[in-house]
């Protein structure tokens, strides 16, 4: 059994005080929830505050991305052994980032490389576009994105990942994809990926989170199927009720 995993994606919000308010809010109720693995994604800056407020209480941080490169010249960049000192956890390959920040399969693989090499955990994020989903090239996208961003790792590697499916037209849009679409995806394109890499056994052990406009009223339905494995939650993750909600429903998963 995949034990489910709810992240939050904080992106670009929340002030310093905000952040830590957030945190407090969401400590006494997600603490107890242990058959969740949950975490938090804010900005860097946020991470040395945080990462104190969560020591020992079983609730993870993440960072949103970081550099591939152990040090050196690279103004403006964080290096993964810097992330690792605070955090459990990595996203890696945001849409928003291959969007905005030209990304590609092969930078996004060596950060999932660098990320494993720190013992951090990488949520590698795959997922297509509108166009391309309506051009019929979801299962094509999403393939590659998986095969090159997984690349030239072992099995052993492979079993410490987390994916996260995320379409980029549910991202921000309150456009969730449905259960059955994103059930179609994790175990029809990414499950099969996983197998033909790395074996079955492996292929079974990865979490397979579903990211986009997942909110307090269908994250139950969406954790119904049985290949969503969690969540990544971009806007609902801001309000401590709302992400209590989705790790209750992930919690609840039968
Ligand atoms: P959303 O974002 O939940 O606000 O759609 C998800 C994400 O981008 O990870």
């Amino acid at each position: 059994m995949r034990k489910p995993f709810v992240a939050g994606n904080w992106k670009m919000n929340k002030t310093g005080e905000e952040a830590r308010l957030l945190v407090a809010e969401l400590l006494p109720e997600l603490q107890s929830i242990t058959a969740v693995e949950r975490a938090v994604c804010p900005p860097f800056p946020y991470l040395v505050s945080l990462s104190n407020m969560l020591a020992g209480t079983g609730i993870g941080l993440g960072a949103q991305n970081m550099h591939w490169e152990a040090s050196g010249a690279f103004t403006g960049e964080v290096a993964p052994k810097m992330v690792a000192e605070f955090c459990q956890y990595v996203i890696l390959g945001h849409s928003e980032r291959r969007a905005y920040f030209f990304e590609t399969d092969e930078t996004v693989n060596k950060k999932v490389k660098a990320a494993l090499a720190v013992g951090l955990t990488p949520i590698l994020c795959v997922g297509e576009t509108l166009a391309e989903n309506e051009a019929g090239r979801t299962a094509e996208v999403v393939t590659r994105q998986t095969r090159l961003g997984l690349e030239g790792l072992t099995p052993e590697q492979a079993a410490r990942v987390v994916i996260a499916y995320e379409p980029v037209w549910a991202i921000g849009t309150g456009r969730a994809a449905t259960s059955e679409q994103a059930q179609a995806v994790h175990a029809g394109v990414v499950r099969p990926v996983l197998r033909e890499l790395f074996g079955e056994p492996v292929a079974q052990a990865i979490r397979i989170q579903y990211g986009g406009s997942v909110n307090a009223k269908n994250a139950a339905e969406l954790f119904s199927m049985p290949d969503i494995d969690g969540a990544l939650v971009g806007g609902a993750s801001l309000k401590a009720p709302d992400f209590i909600a989705i790790v209750k429903a992930a919690a609840a998963r039968g």
